[in-house]
């Protein structure tokens, strides 16, 4: 058995309930935060001031995924928050190992992400600036998309390589996870599971929540 984590996404929220839709997810690891500014992808969601209430609202860790233009201005003012985590992502960001280094020195642990078609190996040599790597599982942007299977290349050479380091970095992925494609994920290396449609879908996100977690096991 290895430690693993589900970070329910409320992007698949009733975001005019959202307090409610935190106590429904109390059994998680950590409530994932999908910021959206409607330039990086092509959807708008919600920024500083909304997270501010959720944090009020939950206490569960924050995972926050920015996906936005300039990571470099704004991702700071998260970790300002005192967010758990805060991810930027490697294709926005300018200067991502300036910017790792940032979220640490205010507080939060550093992650960044790749888009599905985005190659691993010009990263490599940052993984230390890490605690986290996220792989993303779907083009971001929406809920609701299927796992893209092609990334479960990607997810074994990132755990390779994380292993290799001798860091502590988590491997999450983000998008289409289900209880089946879970399996396949954990498998491949991942610990660290997003899932948005498949915990608010369910009737009963605590049992969505821990049939997630029984089916992560490698
Ligand atoms: C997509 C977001 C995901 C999304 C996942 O761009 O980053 O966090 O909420 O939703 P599902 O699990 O439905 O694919
Ligand atoms: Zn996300």
């Amino acid at each position: 058995m290895t430690n693993c984590a589900i970070h329910p996404s409320i992007l698949s929220a009733d975001f005019a309930r959202l307090a409610q839709e935190l106590e429904r997810i109390s059994s998680a690891d950590a409530v994932h935060v999908d910021v959206m500014d409607n330039h990086f992808v092509p959807n708008l969601t919600l920024g500083l001031p909304v997270v501010e209430a959720i944090m009020k609202a939950t206490s569960l860790p924050l995972d926050i995924h920015l996906m936005i233009e300039d990571p470099d201005r704004w991702a700071p003012a998260y970790a300002d928050l005192g967010a758990d985590s805060v991810t930027f992502h490697a294709e926005a960001a300018k200067a991502p190992v300036r910017l790792a280094r940032e979220l640490r020195a205010h507080g939060t642990k550093s992650a960044m992400a790749l888009k599905p078609a985005t190659p691993l190996e010009p990263y490599l040599d940052m993984l230390p600036e890490l605690d986290m790597l996220l792989l993303m599982t779907v083009e971001p942007g929406f809920g609701g998309q299927p796992f893209l299977d092609l990334v479960i290349p990607k997810i074994e050479r990132a755990r390779k390589a994380i292993d290799g380091s001798g860091a502590t970095i988590t491997l999450q992925v983000d998008g289409g996870i289900t209880t089946e494609t879970i399996k396949r994920a954990a498998a491949a290396g991942a610990d660290n599971f997003v899932a948005g449609s498949s915990v608010y879908g369910a009737a009963d996100a605590a049992e969505a929540i821990s049939a997630l977690r029984n089916n992560a096991q490698r």
